[in-house]
């Protein structure tokens, strides 16, 4: 286990806005930051940072917390693996008690792929620089190339010998079990049970994910031989999952972001030529068509994609298709084609490194315009051909979800393809409103329908069922009005249970003189009001339960302490609760038909309120218990007492209607 000194070190050292921004691209919006989520899909900004607070907090899909929780959500780590990142990105030195034995095994697996593969790496790398085989042949393959040694070097290229089992002898004899080997798959087993190299005789690219560990190889062979594939990669595995890992992600992060642009090329070369072109801004796909996962991956850097093609006609027709699903994630999409067959490495070894930037800059087209002309071209002046071209068009604009954006594209296609805007509107919207039934319940995208320009209806409003919504829509399954009720009533409990959580967490340490009460903090105020009030959400209860232990023990708790806490769902809770202070108020305040426009201005009155409409909610809530019970007691003397208790919590619930009208509404 790490100590807890080397944690707070790490607490104490780590800065929010850095470590999200390695990950998210943010920008400064009033006194938090804010970026695209990178947990859920979304166009527009609802991901926050608070640097002073430390945290972060997405207000559409509602994850958050500090530091260390975004690199276990982000990375897939566990606690201590987020820690150690955290303390290797800050140059803290991490210290760990003992543990037992099963317990370093079981954390280990995964840590144990990644340091198998960066041994690997480091292997091959050895043999290329510094083993016969590799000089001779990989090392003088990539001379050849015309790759710099600088380039190799960053890549961390290498060089797989060309025996059965040079890298697992390494491995073993350095004290790497074959069980990780063959994890990675670096190592295969045979039906005869015996292992060997899956790499050999290859020239080595180490694949990295986003922060920088290998988590994969591709090895390209130097042989012609047809028979040979060219590439052979690492499989799948528990740290490498293809679909959602770009090439050079890692070394060109950091340009992605500085230049709002992010090169797509295909290939490991194409990378490197970039490179050593002084172009750091490249990812490659490396072969396999485009994901959404790694289109994704792009947007979290920058909206914009710039795609460098071969040259070849076939190939760029076929590609078209694919680019469309970029529009569709929101990015902006241009273009670059190479002359004469051309890919993006070829040409910068033909031109040199400084025209192949220059042509990179000067050559780009906007995607759409870019289509267009192709297939203009290739229609030719047949007038059908023509008209499919104009739908083909219109269907990669209708992928837009920005509707400023496409109203451009529409004009710009409008003089291009020679037809009016009011036709490629028309064509527009009969595409919108396609997808819209499609989709049936409008989801974001299907919502987004109209470009606003003349002779296109305007459709502002966004209207999830354009036919009425469907008869079941509040249909509770497998029940009636009744549950129907219990679940609205438990809804309400948690809305106030949580409202009172709020106020505890944002006022408990104000001091307050009110009637009866001299110099009291609001917590202990709140807590002593709550006494005879159970909570019924676990996450409301365990904070509640917290804080009367504390007070108990002479401590008043912090927010921050909830905030720090080890149960995930407590730190989200305060989280939420802290960092929207009116949303939720606010909707619980609509509920109960009241207008607050400052909570603090008159806090005796938003204090009282949230106590008392909890316990109201919680006297309805007994009094429906005790009627249903009334309706099903047989026994005289036992109906006498329900109706009793009836009375009683009748009049409980009068008094404390009477009290909220008399403090909250005037
Ligand atoms: N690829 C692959 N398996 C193959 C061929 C290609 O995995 N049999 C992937 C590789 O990631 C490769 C990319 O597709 O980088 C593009 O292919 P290609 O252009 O043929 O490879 P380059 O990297 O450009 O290699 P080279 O220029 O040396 O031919
Ligand atoms: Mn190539």
């Amino acid at each position: 286990m790490i100590n807890q000194d080397t944690i707070s070190k790490i607490m104490e050292t780590v800065r929010i806005e850095e470590v999200v921004g390695d990950f998210v691209s943010l920008k400064k919006r009033g006194t938090s930051l804010i970026g695209n989520c990178p947990f859920h899909n979304e166009k527009t900004p609802s991901f926050h940072v608070s640097v002073a607070k430390g945290i972060y907090k997405c207000f559409g899909c509602g994850k958050g917390g500090d530091s260390v929780h975004f690199i276990m959500d982000h990375e897939k780590y566990s606690y201590p693996e987020a820690l150690k990142f955290l303390a290797q990105k800050y140059h803290i030195e991490v210290e760990e008690t003992v543990q037992s034995p099963q317990n370093i095994e079981a954390q280990n697996a995964r840590e144990s792929l990644y340091i198998v593969s960066e041994f690997a790496a480091g292997f091959f790398a050895n043999e290329l620089w510094t083993g016969d085989q590799g000089r001779a042949i990989g090392l003088s393959y990539f001379k050849e190339r015309g790759f710099r040694e600088d380039i190799v070097k960053k890549f961390q290229l290498g060089y797989s010998p060309d025996v059965w089992d040079a890298l697992i002898q390494n491995a073993i004899s350095a004290g790497h079990k074959e069980e990780y080997l063959e994890k990675t798959g670096l190592a295969i087993r045979n039906d005869k049970g015996k292992l060997y190299d899956r790499f050999r005789g290859r020239v080595m690219f180490p694949i990295h994910n986003f922060t920088g560990r290998i988590i994969g190889f591709g090895g390209r062979t130097l042989k012609t031989d047809k028979n040979v594939p060219k590439y052979v990669n690492s499989p799948e595995s528990d740290i490498y999952h293809k679909s959602n890992v770009l090439y050079g992600l890692f070394h060109a992060k950091k340009a992605i972001r500085d230049t709002d642009n992010c090169y797509l090329v295909e290939g490991y070369a194409d990378v490197l030529a970039a490179h050593q072109a002084g172009i750091e801004n490249v990812v490659a796909s490396s072969g396999t068509s485009l994901t959404t996962e790694q289109i994704r991956l792009i947007g979290r850097f920058t909206e914009n994609v710039t795609i460098l093609y071969d040259g070849d006609a076939a190939g760029i027709k076929a590609s078209l298709r694919g680019l469309d699903m970029i529009l569709e994630e929101g990015l902006n999409v241009k273009v670059v084609s190479f002359p004469d067959g051309h890919d993006p490495d070829s040409y910068m070894h033909h031109v040199g490194s400084g025209e192949f930037k220059k042509y990179i800059e000067n050559n780009r087209k906007d995607f759409i315009l870019y289509k267009a002309n192709i297939l203009l071209k290739e229609a030719g002046t047949d007038p059908i051909k023509r008209a499919g071209i104009i739908r083909d068009i219109v269907e990669s604009i209708a992928k837009i979800p920005d509707d400023i954006k496409a109203s451009i594209f529409i004009k710009e296609c409008s003089s291009l393809l020679q037809v009016e805007e009011r036709i490629l509107l028309s064509e527009l919207n009969k595409i919108r409103m396609a997808k819209f039934r499609k989709s049936g319940s409008g989801n974001a995208s299907a919502g987004n329908s109209g470009v606003g320009s003349s002779g296109f209806q305007q459709q502002n409003q966004y209207q999830p069922y354009p036919d009425g919504p469907p008869d079941n829509l509040f249909e509770v399954p497998g029940a009636g009005a009744e549950a129907a009720e219990a679940a609205a009533a438990e809804e309400s409990d948690l809305l106030q249970e949580q409202e009172v959580v709020r106020l505890l967490l944002a006022y408990g340490h104000e001091l307050v003189s009110w009637d009866q009460i001299d110099n009291m903090y609001i917590g202990s105020f709140i807590m002593q009001n709550l006494a005879d009030v159970s909570f019924t959400d676990p996450t409301c209860k365990s904070i509640i339960d917290t804080y009367n232990e504390e007070i108990e023990n002479g401590h008043l708790p912090v927010a921050s302490q909830f905030i720090n806490n080890e149960n995930r769902k407590i730190v989200e809770l305060a989280i939420t609760l802290s960092t929207s202070p009116y949303s939720l108020s606010e909707n619980w305040y609509n509920k109960h038909n009241i207008y607050v426009r400052d909570e603090s201005v008159n806090l005796k009155a938003t204090i009282l309120g949230g106590i008392f409409h909890l316990k109201k909610g919680k006297v309805a809530r007994m009094l429906a218990d005790i009627s249903k019970e009334i309706k099903t007691e047989q026994d005289s003397v036992n109906l006498e007492i329900l109706m009793q208790r009836f009375m009683f919590m009748k009049t409980v619930e009068r008094e404390i209607s009477k009290f909220l009208g008399t403090v909250i509404l005037k």
